[in-house]
């Protein structure tokens, strides 16, 4: 019976979920419950419950008398470090944590409560999908959270992390997020799964090749973060909070670093081969320079040509996106191009300032690339870094060719600082392909070619792969040691931190999709 006399059991009753059996069957699959995972998600204590009476109202399918704890998504709000968020968590044990008219109204009302109190959102997705019972009532209610989420965009970071089925349509509301982690052998994210693929195109796929978390960080970038373990995810969630703000009205938090601004990173010379042919990892370079050698990556498995990463200097939090010449020598392709477009509209919703640092060969040529839309695809880089208002400061660390030395944040796009290392190369291609195209007569004339076009490579280099002749025309504006690196990118964060950029009033922009 329900009255006000048995108030704390009825809770109780709710707050079991879907009872004893089925939270043994979860675990028993390796997974967590909804408020297991609430609970090491959030700071402890801090979860304040809302919508714990919500029940359905459906009547069809044998729905009159059955009872769904909770509605299958438990709600509230709590803090991560200090700092507060909302959090909605879908819970198989009650009815698969599939999606009624109830339980999105519970998800809308916590969207809501985030959205106008400018207060980041977390989604915990565990779910058979649109409950089956409640048919339109269902897909309208994918409908409105999917409103939502596109309206969130730009005013609170929205970060979901899928721990268990998320299937059909339910996946577009995770795909509209900012930031979607995944753990191996838990997480099953397609649009259609492995039965309905094999009846339409007689592929056999395990669900795990198919939208495990692998699949998504590594080939579709669906996923921007994977892990083993569910508790790993959530403190992964915990990480990046650290270098948000909490609406797009904020700053980042502003971390006071015990690392010295000014440390002298002179080794980094001996990371950087002088020698253009020759390969290094950038993240190494990035682990000296940023504050404690701590950064985080985001998409760490795709697109590994590029790196896009948060981290510190001096304090100040910075996404830094930089060419990783390791990985098919740092060329910009399509993927590449999406990754870091993606990154740099992240970075500026949110006051973020970017960091670039380059060494990239050029746009990779070729027909897959070209049938793919490179096009189409490498001018979101050009857009989202001109778009981009926050601080935007760009070290030139070797190669900058052609078009890709003007899509990686150049002074033309918009970089207020630009420094170089003496060893780069600015140009509109390397030494070698420009001396043959323009010395093609001389050298094809010659009675030693391969002496003149050595010659001609090596006149080339010394005239234009320098940062001398950008610095000159004042493209770059200055070329440092190596040692002095951190301090003055952390000088020019410092002097850039009350930049104050706008343009042009419009309804929105049309990037290239
Ligand atoms: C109603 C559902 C359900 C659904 C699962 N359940 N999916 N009830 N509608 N869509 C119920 C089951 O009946 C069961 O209820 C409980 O949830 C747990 O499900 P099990 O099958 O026992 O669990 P498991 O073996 O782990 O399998 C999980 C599963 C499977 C892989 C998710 O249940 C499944 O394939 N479900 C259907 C998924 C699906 O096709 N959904 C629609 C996607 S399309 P009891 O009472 O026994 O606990 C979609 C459209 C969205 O979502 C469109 C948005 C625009």
């Amino acid at each position: 019976m329900k009255n006000k006399d048995n108030l704390k059991e009825q809770k109780e009753k709710i707050l079991q979920g879907g009872g004893e059996e089925k939270i043994k069957a979860q675990h028993e699959k390796g997974k967590l419950t909804a408020r297991e995972r609430i609970d090491k998600l959030l700071d402890e204590g801090s979860f304040m419950e809302i919508n714990v009476f919500t029940s359905h109202r459906c009547t069809d399918l044998g729905m009159a008398n059955k009872e769904v704890p909770g509605e299958g998504v438990v709600t509230g709000s709590g803090t991560i470090n200090g700092r507060p968020v909302y959090v909605f968590a879908q819970d198989f044990t009650a009815m698969g944590g599939t999606l009624g008219e109830a339980h999105s109204q519970k998800i809308c009302k916590i969207m809501d409560l985030a959205l106008n109190n400018g207060m980041p959102v977390i989604g915990l997705n565990d779910s058979g999908g649109a409950r089956i019972q409640e048919g339109v009532d269902a897909l309208t209610g994918y409908g409105n959270i999917f409103f939502r989420n596109t309206h969130a965009s730009g005013v609170i970071p929205q970060i979901s992390a899928i721990l268990g089925p998320c299937a059909g349509g339910a996946v577009y509301s995770p795909a509209l997020m900012d930031f979607v982690f995944m753990v191996e052998g838990v997480s099953k994210m397609f649009i259609t799964g492995p039965e309905v693929v094999k009846a339409v195109t007689a592929e056999e796929v395990t669900p795990e090749e198919l939208g495990g978390a692998m699949t998504h960080s590594q080939l579709s970038g669906v996923a921007h973060f994977a892990y083993t373990d569910e508790g790993a995810c959530l403190q992964g969630i915990r990480d990046l909070m650290g270098y948000l703000p909490l609406n797009y009205l904020e700053k980042p938090p502003f971390q006071e670093s015990t690392d010295d601004n000014n440390r002298d990173v002179g080794e980094i010379s001996g990371i950087v081969p002088s020698d253009t042919k020759k390969l290094y990892d950038m993240k190494e370079i990035i682990s000296v320079l940023v504050d404690d050698g701590v950064y985080l990556e985001v998409h760490p498995h795709f697109a590994t040509n590029i790196i896009t990463c948060f981290a510190r200097l001096g304090g100040h939090a910075v996404g830094i996106v930089a060419n990783q010449p390791k990985v098919k020598g740092g060329v910009l392709d399509i993927d590449a191009s999406d990754k870091a477009s993606r990154f740099v509209r992240f970075c500026d919703s949110f006051n973020i300032p970017l960091v670039s640092l380059v060494d990239v060969p050029g746009y990779l040529p070729g027909t897959e690339q070209e049938f793919g839309g490179v096009i189409r695809h490498g001018a979101k880089l050009l857009y989202a870094y001109s778009e981009a208002t926050v601080p935007k400061v760009t070290l030139i660390a070797r190669k900058a060719y052609g078009g890709a030395f003007l899509a990686m944040c150049s002074q033309s796009l918009g970089a207020d600082l630009v420094w170089a290392w003496p060893g780069a190369e600015i140009a509109v291609m390397g030494p070698e392909g420009a001396a043959n195209i323009i010395y093609r007569k001389a050298i094809k004339e010659a009675e030693e070619p391969e002496k003149v076009r050595q010659e001609k490579v090596a006149e080339y280099r010394d005239f234009f792969a320098n940062p001398f002749v950008a610095a000159r025309r004042g493209m770059v504006h200055d070329i440092l040691e190596y040692g002095e690196t951190r301090s003055r990118l952390i000088y020019s964060l410092d002097l850039l931190s009350s930049k104050n950029e706008s343009r042009p009033p419009k309804k929105h922009g049309n990037i290239p999709l």
